[in-house]
């Protein structure tokens, strides 16, 4: 067995962590949203057609913020065509996942749905196909209490009171060719600027979120966030970032290496936003909304065949990755990865939440299940408030094609606001187990009284509606007084000390 040493220091604090962070991503995509979280006439719909299973496994989660409507769809959405009554609302072909729109769920459903699910919503205005005066127009319709035509228009659909949404995105992925109305740098640094300063005018306690680059690998990755610092730095909070990974080469030791990525990509972000500050000698810092990351390539063989199909069906099943053990270890380690960058990383959206590349699952009609991915976001989302500790890591490593020394042990820990330390921790090698030593140095009150763990001898094992416990986790017993706790080969930990 390989041996690990874990430093605790309650004074090497990397920051707070938001909340936020363990936020995730319905878009109109798939069957997110109809016949995952909406579908009248299932028999666990309550009187507004919203799936109470599906709503019980969100609520688990503890999910603090739902971005909404997209995602790509947002690039071409009208917002004003899913208010007002239901039966009179367009049907659209909707051409970021060519399918049908039917606007059966609009603001106004999906701010209720919202509340039941104790989250905020986190919206995304349409940059794509639209600009400023229709965001200012949405902002007025959800926030204001005035006597004005879009906040009596939201009174006259049934809402008295705002809706108080704090969290915008200003488009989504606009340096992608593949975004309806995809835009240069400097086209869309300047319309997010305008559309950014209007909707401030019209409430200036609202923050936003700037496109930044769509992933890593965009040739415009560096110049398109520059481009956007420089136009729009006294008008946004944060920069988004996106990353999806895939292990389509199957190979699991490069795969699961692929968080020390993910670390590159926020330490570069974050050292471009700290340039534009130095550059215009501003107080302001630009912090990081990591506004979509998973693992997804599943489905994808099956959705291509689809888009090229051209037949615009209704809430067809798009990105509905059945995710494997493998997925839920490199889950694991991207969010110990965001929690690692706490004091920048201030937003984070797990893509996404129901159906599509998500935790939850559900058939029409039937059942209402987890994905492998959904425990260790459970987890995180769980036992992760607090404050991050910077981790002091000792680690054998192993070399892949892309990194010569990639660390057995990922980990990172959290001092919680009862006094108590969680540690989540992968062990990434797929034979070795590692014998953890924890140096609680200072925290000498503190002994370890939780191990939960996440662990399938086959890396492919997955959960389906006839054995969801296939891959779920168990608590390992423990005496409290260990020294030395064992994490198996391939292996999530939450290790709860108080
Ligand atoms: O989450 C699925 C899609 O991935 C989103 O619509 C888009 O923003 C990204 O490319």
């Amino acid at each position: 067995m390989q041996k690990a040493k874990l430093i605790l220091d309650r004074d090497y604090q990397i920051g707070q962590v938001d909340p936020r962070i363990y936020g995730s991503f319905l878009e109109h995509l798939g069957r997110a949203i109809y016949t995952g979280i909406y579908e009248p006439g299932h028999p666990t719909a309550d009187a507004e057609g919203f799936r109470q299973d599906t709503l019980k496994l969100v609520k688990q989660l503890g999910v603090p913020l739902v971005r909404w409507p997209g995602g790509n769809f947002v690039s071409g959405y009208r917002w004003e065509d899913g208010i007002g009554d239901p039966a009179s609302r367009p049907r659209r072909p909707e051409m970021a996942w060519f399918s049908t729109e039917s606007n059966q769920v609009g603001l106004h459903e999906f701010v209720s749905w919202a509340k039941k699910a104790d989250t905020e919503v986190m919206m995304a205005v349409n940059l794509g196909t639209r600009g400023p005066d229709e965001a200012r127009d949405l902002v007025e319709y959800c926030n204001l209490n005035t006597n004005t035509y879009f906040a009596d228009l939201r009174r006259k659909n049934g809402a008295k009171d705002p809706f108080g949404i704090k969290l915008w995105c200003l488009g989504n992925e606009m340096d992608g060719p593949w975004q309806i109305g995809h835009k240069t740098a400097k086209e869309y640094a300047r319309v997010a600027h305008e559309a950014g300063k209007l909707m401030k005018w019209i409430d200036p306690t609202i923050e936003l979120v700037a496109c930044g680059s769509s992933n890593l690998n965009m040739p415009t990755f560096g110049h398109w966030e520059d481009t956007v610092l420089e136009e729009c730095y006294d008008t946004i909070d944060y920069v988004s970032m996106h990353q999806y990974y895939s292990n389509a080469s199957g190979d699991t030791p490069e795969f699961l290496a692929r968080s020390l990525h993910m670390d590159q990509f926020i330490k570069g972000v974050v050292a471009i936003c700290d340039a534009a500050q130095a550059r215009k000698h501003s107080k302001k810092q630009i912090n990081i909304s990591f506004d979509e990351w998973n693992v997804w390539y599943h489905s994808n063989g099956h959705d291509q065949a689809y888009y090229d199909s051209r037949v615009w069906h209704e809430a067809p099943p798009l990105l509905e990755d059945i995710y494997t053990f493998e997925d839920a270890l490199l889950v694991g380690s991207m969010l110990i990865t965001l929690l690692k960058h706490a004091d920048r990383v201030k937003v984070a959206c797990l893509a996404q939440l129901v159906n599509v590349i998500a935790p939850i699952m559900t058939r029409p009609g039937g059942g209402a299940w987890c994905n492998t991915i959904y425990w260790p976001y459970m987890h995180a989302s769980l036992y992760g408030r607090g404050t991050a500790l910077q981790p002091l890591v000792q680690s054998p490593t192993f070399a892949t094609k892309e990194y010569d020394a990639v660390p057995m042990l990922d980990s990172v820990a959290i001092l919680n606001p009862d006094g108590g330390v969680t540690i989540f921790a992968v062990n990434r090698d797929e034979k070795e187990d590692l014998a953890l030593n924890l140096d609680l140095r200072a925290f000498p009150n503190l002994k370890p009284k939780e191990h939960l763990l996440l662990h399938h001898d086959d890396m492919h094992a997955i959960n389906t509606e006839e054995n969801p416990d296939n891959v779920v986790p168990v608590t390992m017993p423990l005496r409290g007084d260990e020294a030395e706790i064992r994490l198996p080969a391939r292996s999530w930990n939450v290790i709860r000390l108080g």
